[in-house]
């Protein structure tokens, strides 16, 4: 049984709110009816690309072409076969549970709504900002490429080494994609990841409590993620949903696969070719969602623009080359939901 908190509020987060025995949502977590979501827009049954990554190893040349198609048509798949053992993806769950039960006082230590700091546990995204919060908590770790060593939380004492071991995996793995996401723009296989420059990764956990009205509010509001590619890793409860022109599609959890979305920064290296797809989280009356989401960005130091390859007299740049610090600045200081990338767009 979780205890009382005594000093719960908003912006101790929506769990210990939760915990208390909350019964209706407080009015800042109502979103206005032009955004919330809509039944007769939400398409039930179609598949999101399955991507077997198997093929890898059989047929490098299809799996690519497998995987270029899926990031041009929807800019988000899930994978499967992918090779990262499942006791990795479950330990990181045990460890981040155990880090969402510590006590608020333990967690609002880490309390900010700084990104880029090594540590932070934050409600909604930048709740002093915002008007309408988004009903979950999150923990995030921002490992840049000038840091020796990560300050990793020292409660609980588990967490450290599985979620190491995670994001070891994970990097592995976004590498792996990386590597044939370049082949399939017909490029050399590490051009991609030389464009992030010393890349960098945010490593974010949302915990998702059950939520008295589902209807009004929204775990995450429509956006696009900012940098270049995400893998994210969910349990069975659901609720992540993709856009496609009006329509939203519900990405249905398959056991120990992971979702991958292109990004902003792929979109516009690709000069379009490949999409970074808007996605939101819908909430559940009776079920807590827990997603680990891997963020595999450039490094803020480097400009991002359109590949050279891809542009011509034919083809003009559809985008403008911003530094990579300044586009993640903009996205993260400002409430925005829609989709970043169109706000570079040249017209
Ligand atoms: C994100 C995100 C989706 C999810 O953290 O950017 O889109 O399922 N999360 O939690
Ligand atoms: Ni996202």
């Amino acid at each position: 049984m979780p205890s009382f908190v005594a000093n719960a509020n908003e912006h101790t987060g929506v769990k210990a709110l939760m915990d208390n025995g909350l019964v209706t949502i407080p009015g800042c977590y109502i979103k206005p009816p032009s955004h919330r979501a809509v039944k007769h827009l939400i398409v039930p049954g179609v598949e999101i690309p399955v991507i077997d990554m198997a093929a890898l190893e059989s047929d490098r040349e299809e799996f690519v072409q497998t995987l270029c198609m899926a990031s041009s048509e929807w800019g988000i798949f899930q994978v499967i076969n992918h090779g990262i053992p499942v006791e990795t993806m479950q330990g990181m769950v045990y460890g981040v549970l155990e880090l969402f039960d510590l006590p608020i006082e333990e967690k609002m230590k880490y309390y900010t709504e700084e990104v880029f700091v090594p540590v932070r546990y934050c409600t909604s995204m930048t709740p002093s900002q915002e008007t309408h919060m988004e009903w979950h908590d999150h923990f995030q770790h921002y490992f840049s490429n000038r840091e020796k060593e990560h300050p990793w939380p020292e409660k609980p004492a588990c967490y450290k080494r599985l979620a190491s071991s995670y994001v070891s995996s994970v990097k592995h793995l976004s590498q792996t994609l990386l590597s044939a996401l370049s082949e399939g723009l017909g490029l050399d296989s590490n051009c991609l990841a030389k464009s992030f420059g010393d890349s960098e990764m945010i490593l974010r956990s949302n915990y998702y409590p059950p939520c008295p009205n589902p209807d009004l509010a929204l775990g995450m509001n429509g956006h696009t993620d900012s940098g270049g590619l995400t893998i994210l890793f969910e349990d069975q409860v659901g609720g992540l949903q993709a856009r496609k022109g009006d329509l939203w599609y519900d990405l249905k959890p398959i056991k120990n696969a992971f979702i991958v979305n292109i990004a902003d920064q792929l979109e516009i290296l690709s000069n379009g070719k490949y999409k970074s797809i808007e996605h939101r989280v819908l909430v559940q009356p009776d079920q807590t969602r827990l997603s680990i989401v891997a963020f595999c960005n450039p490094s803020r130091d480097v400009v991002i623009g359109p590949l050279p390859e891809f542009i011509d007299e034919q083809n003009p740049p559809l985008y403008r080359s911003t530094l990579y610090e300044e586009h993640i600045t903009n996205v993260y200081t400002k409430y925005l939901d829609g989709k970043h990338s169109q706000k570079l767009q040249i017209n």
